[in-house]
């Protein structure tokens, strides 16, 4: 007989740009797991309600908005794809105007509440590695394993810049950096659910680390307490 093995949640936090997409995506598929972006969700939402030239700053229509929309998730390989109300928007949610929205509606509960809801589902059976502001706090707190990962403000400013320019999108890097310091302030200052470090995580400074590094760390981190687990879960590459 062979024993079905527990499928971990991984819930990692930080602030904007500070590898949390990166180092999610390549655990999840390095462990055959569900890959779940938070503020994809968040982005979506206010990428709709940008469309819809709504009001941003009133948490009515907005939690109203978050109440009636549909998200799909779609993953395959490296690929992972969102859509709202059947669209997909994966790449129009990337643009600054859209993260700047997505600060704004995540500060109100009833946002949260739909968008958490949604979130929990998605990890309700394990086997998930999640990645946003409160997924240690909030969404995952019994989580297996909880991960803060964080950067300087300069380097985490770097790699967006050249992130949205592999999109085409051009901003100086200088306006990059007083969008992040922007977001970063109203993300760790709300009411509900702000971004902390919270004691249990495991404390990552990824600014002097490259990807690999970065992923060893937290690859070994898991395998230390799960023994033999991922050498007879995990895939190649
Ligand atoms: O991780 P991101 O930059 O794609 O997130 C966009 C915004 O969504 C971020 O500024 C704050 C919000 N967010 C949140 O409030 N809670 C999460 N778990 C994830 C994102």
């Amino acid at each position: 007989m062979t024993m079905a093995r527990k499928r971990l949640v991984i819930a990692i936090d930080g602030p904007s740009a500070s590898g949390k997409s990166t180092i999610a995506k390549l655990l999840s598929k390095k462990l055959g797991y569900t890959y779940l972006d938070t503020g994809a969700i968040y982005r979506a939402l206010a990428w709709k309600a940008l469309q819809r030239k709504m009001e941003l700053n009133s948490e009515k229509e907005m939690s109203r908005l978050a109440r009636q929309s549909s998200f799909k998730f779609h993953q395959q390989g490296g690929d992972y794809m969102i859509m709202i109300d059947g669209e997909d928007v994966s790449d129009k949610i990337r643009h600054p105007q859209v993260s700047e929205a997505a600060s704004k509606i995540s500060s109100f509960l009833g946002v949260r509440q739909t968008l958490v809801k949604i979130q929990q589902e998605i990890g309700a059976k394990g086997g998930v590695v999640a990645e946003g502001r409160d997924v240690c706090t909030k969404v995952f707190p019994e989580a297996d394993f909880k991960f803060y990962l964080d950067a300087s403000l300069a380097e985490r400013a770097h790699r967006r810049y050249l992130e949205l320019k592999e999109h085409g999108i051009i901003v100086s890097e200088e306006k990059v950096k007083e969008d992040i310091q922007r977001r970063d302030r109203s993300d760790s200052q709300r009411t509900h659910s702000p971004l902390i470090r919270c004691e249990e995580s495991i404390y990552i400074d990824t600014t002097d680390l490259t990807i690999e590094e970065v992923l060893n760390f937290t690859l070994e981190k898991i395998k230390f307490r799960e023994g033999d687990f991922l050498s007879l879960t995990t895939t190649k590459n």
